[in-house]
């Protein structure tokens, strides 16, 4: 495939519902994306956004009332039945409930898929245990669905969005029944997955923190329009529209600090020569031990209140909320020293 191209490209996309008695409902209004191959593409959105919609427009499952669709470069709207079918079996497909048949053992539901092509019998046994084998499951293969925990349960179903080798995986809120810990196995079996196996993984979720674990890319969407969208890193690091900015405070411990200091908590009580710091990690460039740095090079005390840092694409993001007592030269110093190296300064208290 050309890498040109991107592998999902939407344009002016506006999809409306229409139904005789009720009112009609846009859900979704000029949402334009490129999704490139290779990339982990997360979509965040609060309930009732569009989220499903988007995904579903590029399955082929709903049709649209006007821009484009095109998935590996041809419009989804025109395309025939059997174009149709194709697409949807390069494009698998993983849910929050998992819908995994419960009549089935774990082989019989990874094996579905592959029963409307035209693979033989013993083709087909090899084919699931060689899916059951890439998810862990080759154990449980003579289960049933009701035997197995969510995390299986979403495994089992990861396997059978595999079947017919996808090359693109659309995941939508498959980790939202999950427990933290299970969300993360899972998360990182999808990672490890797009690595393994290059496949393009569009994730749409309503947790931040899901993005901020395995995304490259991400899209913003509210009321049907995206307000916002680009790098993970940067979307992150210098979030422009409210509702991102509220996303990302839910991912981080950094905002408690503003009720201590409403509460005049004793925790951010002063002595004379204190100030309050928060330090943002926002280039990628850091790299630095720097509290411990500024510490020795200005003589100060650094107290950490908060931390929250985090790696992100493969750069550290977030801050720390820190007290430092100093002379006041030795704190402008180091205060311009952080500057430097590129380190966003707040002084909340002095
Ligand atoms: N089949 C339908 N008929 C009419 N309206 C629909 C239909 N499907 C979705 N909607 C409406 O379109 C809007 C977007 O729905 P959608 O399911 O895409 O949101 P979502 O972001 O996936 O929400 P959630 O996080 O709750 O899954 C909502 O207002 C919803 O009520
Ligand atoms: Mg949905």
């Amino acid at each position: 495939m050309n890498h040109r191209i991107p592998v999902v490209e939407i344009r002016n996309l506006t999809k409306i519902y229409r139904s005789g008695e009720e009112e009609d409902k846009t859900a979704l209004a000029d949402v334009s994306l490129d999704i490139d191959a290779g990339d982990i593409f997360g979509v965040i959105g609060l309930s009732g956004a569009g989220k499903s919609t988007l995904v579903r427009c590029i399955n082929g499952l709903e049709g649209y009332d006007s821009g484009s669709v095109k998935v590996r470069g041809r419009e989804v709207q025109d395309l025939t039945p059997a174009d149709l079918r194709s697409l949807r079996q390069r494009t698998g497909m993983i849910f929050q409930h998992f819908n995994l048949m419960p009549s089935r053992t774990v082989a019989g539901n990874v094996e579905l898929p592959l029963l409307e092509g035209s693979v033989w019998k013993h083709q087909r046994a090899a084919r699931v245990a060689e899916l059951l084998e890439l998810v862990g499951l080759s154990d449980l293969a003579d289960h049933y669905p009701a035997e197995l925990s969510g995390g299986q349960q979403q495994r089992v179903a990861i396997a059978r969005a595999l079947a017919n080798e996808p090359d693109i995986l659309l995941s939508d809120e498959a980790t939202s029944a999950l427990d933290p810990n299970t969300t993360k196995s899972i998360l990182q079996l999808l990672r490890d997955l797009h690595d393994s196996l290059g496949i393009t993984v569009v994730l749409i979720t309503h947790e931040m923190s899901v993005i901020r674990q395995i995304c490259n890319k991400i899209a913003v969407i509210d009321h049907g329009t995206i307000v916002e969208q680009g790098k993970v890193f940067d979307v992150f690091a210098d979030p422009q529209a409210q509702l991102t900015k509220s996303f990302i405070a839910t991912t981080s411990n950094l905002d408690k600090i503003t009720d201590l200091l409403a509460q005049d908590s004793p925790l951010v009580a002063l002595e004379p020569g204190q100030v309050i710091l928060r330090m943002s990690y926002v280039s990628k460039e850091v790299s630095e031990a720097l509290v411990s740095y500024i510490s020795r090079a200005f003589d100060l005390d650094v107290n950490i209140i908060f931390g929250d840092i985090d790696v992100v694409d493969g750069s550290p993001l977030g801050g720390l909320v820190v007290k430092i007592a100093g002379t006041d030269d030795h704190i402008k110093g180091a205060l311009e020293y952080l500057k430097s190296r590129n380190i966003g300064i707040e002084i909340l208290k002095s």
